[in-house]
């Protein structure tokens, strides 16, 4: 089959309605770059019928540091969002060659809300150009049965990927993001019909 490149052909509600999509700011610091980027992100993702998109800014998210047995009323929240979701896009700046620590601990907060499901990594940074945060999430979301997709969306601050307004100008960038939400519609709608048909072994 091939793939809609332009993004004109209107898309066939997916079986189920459409797939819900959480989209993750992974920076809560001040004057952070995280807020556009995830912006850009999601007009793109709300453009499609087939979407559904839930913008989760972490710093709204009332999550205690010490994760105690007895859930707080913010974990539980979260733990129902999470749940909700059918499918992420994980908007991660890189920190010290990693993911920053608000949004490792989101991650670590829950466990079996986030099985079974894909995850779309748009990140960006300095030179690497977030290339080794979305590495790390590979490796922390495999321990949570996560499907990470094979591409990420990757952004250089440093070469113009955003104009003076915040909104991210490479034609690169946008086709990246395009197909990365095509291939996790296909990962969201696949799981969620294998979730529905069968319970998830745990
Ligand atoms: C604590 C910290 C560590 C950083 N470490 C890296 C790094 O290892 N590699 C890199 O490419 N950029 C690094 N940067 C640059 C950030 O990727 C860049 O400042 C980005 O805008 C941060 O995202 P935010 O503005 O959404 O918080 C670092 C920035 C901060 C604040």
């Amino acid at each position: 089959m091939s793939v809609d490149l332009d993004h004109t052909t209107p898309r066939p509600a997916a079986p189920g309605g459409p797939l819900r999509v959480a989209l993750v700011i992974g920076s809560v610091r001040e004057g952070r770059v995280g807020c556009a980027i995830a912006r850009w992100a999601a007009t793109h993702a709300e453009r499609r019928a087939d979407l559904e998109i839930d913008l989760v800014d972490l710093r709204d998210v009332d999550l205690p540091a010490d994760l105690p047995d007895d859930p707080t009323i913010g974990l539980s929240a979260w733990a129902k969002r999470v749940e909700a979701a059918d499918a992420f896009v994980v908007v991660t700046p890189e920190y010290n060659r990693g993911i920053p620590a608000a949004l490792k601990h989101a991650i670590d907060a829950v466990r079996e809300e986030w099985y079974a499901k894909p995850v779309a990594v748009v990140a960006y940074g300095g030179q690497a150009r977030g290339l080794r945060a979305a590495e790390q999430l590979r490796l922390v979301f495999g321990e949570l049965h996560v499907q990470v997709l094979r591409d990420t969306v990757c952004l250089g601050l440093g070469d113009g990927a955003l104009d003076e307004s915040g909104w991210v100008c490479d034609p690169g960038a946008v086709r990246a993001l395009e197909f990365a939400l095509d291939r996790l519609t296909w990962w969201g709608t696949a799981l969620r019909t294998a979730r529905t048909d069968q319970p998830y072994v745990r």
